[in-house]
């Protein structure tokens, strides 16, 4: 697209007239899919009374009720109502290989034929450690259930080796739903400015005791400087810094150039474990994740969602003196790790499905579909930017790239709403929030994207005027 046809910076969009349009918009479309969605309704009036908010997790909320899905297939899900979707969710990131691939149903039938559990060690298991441990550089692992059991290991691990109980995290970043890391999840301004005046974080969690706050510190994403005060003054307390080397609890921000080798300096200086979470960036924006596509080695790596091809599994590993504390006084064990069917459906999609050549093809339609946002965005005028990362991208409604959670505070939900709700009616299954990103699978084609685009950049048009 050439610069001639951008919108004329003399007719600069006026942001309440954008947004009160984009309300507009919301009210419309929000109305269209309510009165298109009658099975899922039913469906939420039966589950509220078995699950809290009518759903398995809280992340599946939504109001007046979520859209409940039926099946999937390649690169498409069907809702309870029978419509079907390009699915760009992706089960929160955790889908790479897509619905329902080949591959991975022949490993899942086999395991379902031969025995999915035994709490025993099996060949699949084994395989699939090696694997991990060769993508992301570690000495060992071992297997969890979830990303929260993999974060909550790795700081334990961490604890042994320090003798400190301090974790530090990013501000606004979430690692699962355990005690240690469920202070400054998505925090509001208000409470952003509280804890600035006060230097205390409440928890995001009722249940989470008062004195769990003591332990956990957080720091602004992006600036080494504040970690290297930190780390002068209290580095003797400190076990460990978790963090997403890329942080997607926001969108996509990506580390300025130096941090994270500035993290991986500060830590090593002052015996500080350093915890890269991957449990959203590994295996996705490359087969090693952040960790080779930074080339940068993290003390500990915690991985789960798209390791699994589809199924519950979760892990953690690195160097084998940290790891090797299990056994030797740090307690990491579980009934369902590496549990045979997971095992078995994991090393098929790292091995059979994500290949060099399926990087290259997800790169490629990423590329794509970064491209295809970013020019309507560019020809109407609105204050947003796209980022590209290996099969993650996203649209965040703020014309400069992000690079803390309080500049995703300046981002306008009421955009990202409209947006989302628009794109839904017209086929493409995005995560809500606009906190999260859209996540490709290698059952994706070109013809895929191209809707996507279509219907984004008609968006873009209409909400412009
Ligand atoms: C970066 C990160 N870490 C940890 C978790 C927790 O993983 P799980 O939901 O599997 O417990 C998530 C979940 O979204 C995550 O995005």
């Amino acid at each position: 697209m050439s610069e001639a046809t951008d919108r004329d910076v003399t007719t600069a969009l006026d942001p309440e007239r954008v947004r009160a349009r984009a309300k507009e918009l919301y009210d419309r479309e929000f109305a269209d899919l309510l009165a298109r969605t009658p099975k899922s309704r039913v469906m939420f009036e039966r589950a509220r009374s078995s699950m809290p908010l009518g759903v398995a997790s809280s992340f599946q909320a939504a109001e007046p009720y979520p859209v409940y899905l039926a099946r999937g297939e390649g690169a498409r899900v069907w809702d309870v109502d029978g419509t079907g979707y390009v699915d760009f969710h992706n089960g929160f990131g955790s889908m790479a290989v897509g619905h329902a691939h080949p591959k991975v149903a022949e490993a899942i039938e086999r395991a379902a034929r031969t025995g999915t559990h035994f709490a025993v060690t099996t060949d699949a298991a084994v395989l699939l450690a090696e694997e991990l441990c060769r993508r992301f550089g570690l000495d060992r692992v071992r297997f969890t259930n979830s990303g929260t059991e993999s974060t909550m290991d790795a700081i334990r691990v961490a604890r042994a080796a320090t003798g400190r109980d301090v974790v530090v995290k990013v501000e606004g970043a979430y690692h699962g739903h355990h005690d240690a890391v469920m202070f400054s999840v998505a925090p509001s301004l208000q409470l952003v400015t509280e804890a600035d005046e006060t230097g205390v974080q409440p928890p995001a969690s009722l249940g989470i005791p008062r004195a769990a706050a003591a332990l956990t510190t957080v720091v602004p994403f992006n600036d080494l400087g504040v970690v290297e005060d930190l780390f002068s003054r209290r580095g003797q307390d400190i076990a460990c810094f978790i963090l997403e080397p890329v942080m997607m609890n926001i969108g996509i921000v990506l580390p300025r150039p130096g941090y994270l080798e500035g993290l991986r300096r500060l830590c090593s200086e002052h015996g500080i474990v350093l915890i890269f979470d991957e449990v959203k960036t590994g295996v996705t924006i490359a087969a090693g994740g952040a960790t080779e596509r930074f080339g940068l080695q993290a003390d500990l790596v915690c991985l789960a969602k798209s390791i699994g091809g589809g199924v519950p599994i979760g892990a953690f590993g690195g160097r084998a003196e940290l790891m090797d504390l299990i056994g030797n006084g740090v307690a990491q064990q579980g009934t369902f790790n590496g549990n045979a069917l997971a095992a078995a459906a994991g090393l098929a999609a790292l091995t059979e499905v994500l290949t060099p050549d399926a990087y290259l093809h997800l790169g490629h339609l990423g590329k794509r579909l970064a491209g295809g946002c970013e020019a309507p965005i560019r020809q109407s005028g609105l204050a947003a930017h796209v980022v590209d990362l290996g099969c993650k991208g996203c649209v965040s409604y703020r014309a400069e790239p992000l690079v803390d959670y309080r500049s995703f505070l300046e981002t306008d939900a009421q955009l990202f709403e409209a947006s989302w709700v628009w794109l839904l009616n017209r086929g493409i299954f995005m995560t809500p929030g606009n906190e999260e990103q859209w996540t490709l699978s290698v059952q994706h084609e070109d013809s895929h994207i191209d809707l996507f685009v279509e219907a984004f950049g008609e968006f873009c048009q209409t909400l412009a005027g």
